[in-house]
């Protein structure tokens, strides 16, 4: 079993998906380990984003990821790492996969719905930060 952290990010609760994207990812058989409607300020988002706090394209992101609230959770199940960012599709909306969530339900590479861990060091340095309890 492997676990991962998932951000339901401000357009999502926005636009009233937090429902229909937590059914996809229960759907598929991912459980639910932790979960949380939490509204974040900046210095929150630099430290969940770290790695890119120097990139052109995150101000825009900062001001996206603060802009209200969003859902926090840890997913788990086999292999959940790959199996969550396959579901999520590309970062592009535009570019994303039909049948993945945001291929189905975004045209964006920042208003994207979702994020999720990329790899089991960023996983286990995300579900820290995010849930310092579990
Ligand atoms: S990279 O270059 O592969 O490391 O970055 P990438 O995975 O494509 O994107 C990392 C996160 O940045 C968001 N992103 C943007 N936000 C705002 N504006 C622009 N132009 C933009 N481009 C990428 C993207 O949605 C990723 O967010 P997370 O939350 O990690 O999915």
């Amino acid at each position: 079993m492997e676990r991962t952290l998932v951000l339901l990010k401000p357009d999502a609760v926005r636009r009233g998906l937090v429902g229909h994207v937590l059914s996809r990812f229960e759907a598929k058989g991912l459980g639910i380990v932790a979960m949380e409607l939490r509204t974040i300020t900046g210095d929150q988002a630099d430290a969940h984003y770290a790695e890119h706090v120097e990139r052109d394209f995150y101000p825009p992101l900062r001001e996206f990821a603060t802009s209200g609230p969003l859902v926090a959770l840890v997913l788990e199940g086999d292999e959940a790492i790959a199996v969550v960012r396959a579901l999520n599709g590309a970062t592009d909306g535009r570019q994303a996969a039909p049948g993945t969530i945001r291929g189905d339900l975004s045209l964006s590479n920042r208003e994207n719905l979702v994020h999720a861990s990329d790899s089991a060091e960023s996983a286990e340095r995300e579900i820290a930060l995010w849930f310092p309890d579990l």
